[in-house]
C-alpha cells in the first residue's frame, strides 16, 4: 500500500516513514508545488479532513492527512485547534508560548495540566469509501518557564507524564518520538490499516 502525506514539512513525512515503514507501507511527500488548503475547520478532525480532501482533490490517491493542537485543561481546552496561531494570524512560535504562559501565570500547578492531540485523516483507500480518522494523545503539565532548545511549538513548556521533568524540548527526538501525539496516532493507524485488503 502507498500513502501520500498532505504535508510540506520534511520533519513530520520522516516521522510518518519512520512508523508506517514498519507496516510495509510506502510513504511520499506533496510535491513542492501542490497548494495546501487554508485550515479553516472549528476541530483537528475538521482540518485533517479539509487536508486529506484537498491533497486527494490532486492526486486522486490514497492520502493521509494530520492536524495537532494542544489542549489546556485550565484554558477550557485552549489553544486547541487554534494551537499555530494562538497569539494572532502569523505568531512566531514563542508569541504563542508567552501568550499561553501569561493565560496562566495564575494557574497553580496541580492544575497545569495539559495535553497534545494528533488526528488523521485517510482518505481515497478503494476499499474504504468513507474517511477514517485516527487519535494520538499525549497527556502531561505546562511549565512555568520554557526550557530545551529542540523540536517546535510548545515542545519548551510541556512535560510528559513519565518524563522526569525535561520538557519534550529537553529530549532526543527519539525521545520524543517514542510518546508523541503524533507516534501514537500513528501507530493506532498502522495497526488497523494493516488489516485492509
Ligand atoms: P500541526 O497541525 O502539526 O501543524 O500543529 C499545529 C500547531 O500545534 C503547531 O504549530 C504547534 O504550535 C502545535 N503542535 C502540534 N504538535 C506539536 C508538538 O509535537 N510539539 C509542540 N507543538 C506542537
Amino acid at each position: 500500500m502507498k500513502l501520500i502525506v498532505a504535508t510540506h514539512n520534511p520533519g513530520k513525512l520522516q516521522e510518518f516513514r519512520r512508523i508506517l515503514d514498519l507496516g510495509g507501507i510506502d510513504v511520499e511527500g506533496l510535491a513542492s508545488d501542490a497548494p495546501m488548503p487554508e485550515e479553516v475547520g472549528t476541530s483537528l478532525e475538521e482540518n485533517a479532513l479539509i487536508k486529506a480532501r484537498g491533497a486527494f482533490e490532486i492526486y486522486r490517491e490514497a492520502i493521509v492527512a494530520d492536524d495537532s493542537g494542544l489542549f489546556v485543561d485550565s484554558l477550557g481546552g485552549q489553544p486547541g485547534v487554534l494551537s499555530a496561531r494562538y497569539a494572532g494570524p502569523g505568531a512566531t512560535d514563542g508569541e504563542n508560548r508567552s501568550k499561553l504562559l501569561s493565560e496562566m501565570a495564575l494557574v497553580a500547578g496541580e492544575n497545569r495540566r495539559a495535553e497534545f492531540r494528533c488526528v488523521l485523516c485517510v482518505v481515497g483507500v478503494e476499499s474504504h469509501s468513507t474517511p477514517e480518522f485516527y487519535v494520538g494523545v499525549v497527556k502531561g503539565r505546562i511549565t512555568e518557564l520554557p526550557m530545551g532548545d529542540a523540536g517546535f511549538g510548545y515542545d519548551p513548556i510541556f512535560v510528559p507524564d513519565g518524563s522526569d521533568g525535561r520538557t519534550f524540548a529537553q529530549m532526543s527526538p527519539q525521545e520524543k518520538n517514542a510518546i508523541s501525539h503524533r507516534a501514537r496516532a500513528l501507530e493506532v493507524m498502522l495497526g488497523e490499516i494493516s488489516k485492509w485488503s
